[in-house]
């Protein structure tokens, strides 16, 4: 639980922060993914910060306008702890498990209450990169309008959004966790589309922008 940072000094180290934010109040299978794939970050030399929403007291937006008068948000949660990350990553990964064919209420509510931050700096999020990591019990539960959620909170935000491409990673990375741990560390396919998503995003970063197959 919490946040952690990984600092990396090693010779390639892009020092760019990427941001991954886990959508499931458990520490089961969206939360091993999401792992999986800063690790493979880190390998590539990025600074990588991740934050869950596990045990986390984070209550919706309730629209009363108080960031759009004053700085901030009235709701004094853990929100607070992940606004300052939001600012400073120029990379955001962000991964939900399937709830009734969509993200998560918990990531939902992540995303709304980002309307503080924006109404502070309403370029807050421009020129940042994004992808999305879902995280399904059945083959086609909804990963891919989970997605399309997260792309649609990236893409009104100016988040450039990345997937890994053709031939396995169309939209991002899905995975297929048949509700266990072993079904999500046996899902070859999602661990494919979660290694060419990566792959994109990092290339992206450093500014190579290649979409090579992995
Ligand atoms: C309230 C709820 C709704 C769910 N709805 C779906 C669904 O619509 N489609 C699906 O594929 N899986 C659904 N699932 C299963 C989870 O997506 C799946 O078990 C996932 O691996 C859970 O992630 P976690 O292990 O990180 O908690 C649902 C689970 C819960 C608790």
């Amino acid at each position: 639980m919490g946040v952690e940072k990984r600092f990396f000094s090693f010779r390639n180290c892009y020092h760019v922060m990427i941001l991954g934010i886990s959508g499931s109040p458990r520490a089961k299978t969206t939360e091993y993914v999401l792992r999986e794939a800063l690790k493979k970050l880190e390998e590539r030399g990025f600074e990588t910060a991740f934050f869950s929403v596990r045990g986390r007291k984070i209550g919706f937006c309730n629209h009363c306008d108080y960031c759009l008068k004053k700085k901030g948000c009235v709701i004094q949660d853990d929100m607070q702890e992940l606004h300052p990350l939001l600012r400073d990553a120029e990379g955001i990964v962000i991964a939900s498990p399937v709830y009734n064919g969509g993200i998560s209420a918990q990531t939902k509510a992540v995303m709304d209450r980002t309307r503080a931050l924006v109404a502070s700096d309403p370029d807050v999020f421009r020129g940042k990169v994004g992808m999305a990591v879902a995280v399904g019990g059945d083959r086609a539960g909804g990963q891919e309008l989970a997605i399309q959620q997260m792309m649609t909170f990236y893409t009104l935000n100016g988040v450039l959004t990345l997937s890994g491409g053709f031939f396995g990673a169309n939209i991002g990375a899905t995975f297929w966790s048949k509700d266990t741990m072993e079904g999500v560390m046996a899902d070859e396919e999602g661990f494919r589309s979660l290694r060419k998503t990566v792959k994109r995003f990092a290339e992206f970063l450093q500014g190579r922008g290649s979409s090579a197959s992995v």
